[in-house]
């Protein structure tokens, strides 16, 4: 079952945000402000108005001391020591843009923050929202090994959305109750690398029509948004929602809270594609196990099947461009 209200065990967490102007940025940003494990947030971008984001959410009567750092120059000293980082900077999607249409824009993005958590907080938990997911936490793993820091334990790509999308269309299709979904979501984060297991819902059932249906509609869930945005952007308020649930289910195991199993995007061999979305076992460390995905429908075996070689193949183009 999905844990969806702020746990009020206190623990001292340094959380840095990058990219905390955004559109994701901002409200993500506020959320992890009403986390009570988190002692000190760190909002980090290159805009202008940072210091003011950070004074305006610091004034939210929560425990957290926030700070606001603002260009290069900065990035070190809002890294540093961090045990979180959550990571939605970049250019988001206009209308008829898939996710690696960003690759272009967001790669040297996300190698340069790769690059400063070296120095500043190589021990942290990294948190992808930078799209296209598949490829960026490849280019952030890749960054990370080049300067012998890389524990695929301590690296996610968020794909939390995904599920959450699932849960809402299912819940809707089939009157249950949202707040008992927990649909596990496989593959990457982009279109139809996206998997849902609809034959992993309890009590659920589904006409062959609506299981396509479903499928495709969480599959293209972030196109519906941009779409719907008509140029104004891609998922930021979902997508903040996402973000800061996993993090929060993350610091949850961080600080012992037993069986914390979501879905994520993280290193494993459950595939041939080195990146994978399963199920993974959430632990003081991270990652402490990857759990294969369970028994699949014939419908979903083929959809397995047709996106492990775009995995592979959106991974090998991070992993390049890092190696450049
Ligand atoms: C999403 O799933 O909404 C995000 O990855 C943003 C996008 O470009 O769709």
């Amino acid at each position: 079952v999905l844990f969806r209200s702020f746990n009020t065990a206190v623990r001292n967490y340094r959380v840095g945000v990058v990219g905390a102007s955004g559109g994701i940025g901002q409200p993500l940003s506020l959320l992890l402000k009403l986390d009570q494990r988190v002692t000190d947030l760190s909002l980090y971008d290159v805009a202008p108005v940072t210091p003011g984001v950070a004074a305006d959410i610091g004034h939210v009567c929560t425990p957290a001391k926030t700070a606001g750092y603002v260009g290069q120059d900065q990035m070190h000293a809002a890294l540093k020591d961090c045990d979180v980082v959550v990571i939605p900077a970049g250019v988001p999607r206009k209308p008829g843009m898939t996710r690696d249409d960003l690759f272009t824009m967001n790669a040297s993005i996300v190698q340069g923050i790769a690059e400063a958590c070296v120095t500043a907080c190589p021990k942290a938990m990294f948190l992808i929202i930078s799209n296209p997911v598949n490829s960026t936490v490849p280019i952030f793993a890749e960054t990370l090994k080049k300067h012998g820091v890389y524990d695929k334990k301590r690296l996610f790509g968020v794909t939390s959305l995904d599920v959450v999308r699932a849960n809402t269309f299912i819940a809707e299709n089939q009157g249950m109750d949202v707040n008992t979904m927990a649909v596990p979501v496989i593959g990457g984060h982009a279109g139809t690398t996206i998997l849902p297991l609809l034959s992993q819902v309890p009590g659920a059932s589904f006409s062959d029509e609506d299981t396509k249906a479903l499928t495709h509609r969480i599959q293209f869930g972030g196109d519906e948004v941009v779409a719907a945005k008509a140029g104004g952007g891609s998922a930021t308020l979902s997508m903040a929602y996402a973000g800061q649930f996993f993090a929060s289910r993350l610091m949850a195991a961080m600080s012992g809270e037993k069986d914390v199993v979501e879905c994520a995007f993280v290193e494993n061999d459950l595939t041939s594609a080195p990146f994978f979305a399963t199920k993974v076992k959430l632990g003081p460390n991270g990652a402490e196990e990857v759990l294969p995905y369970g028994p699949l429908s014939a419908f979903e075996q083929e959809g397995l099947d047709s996106l492990v070689p775009d995995l592979i193949v959106q991974a090998k183009k991070g992993i390049e461009f890092a190696n450049k």
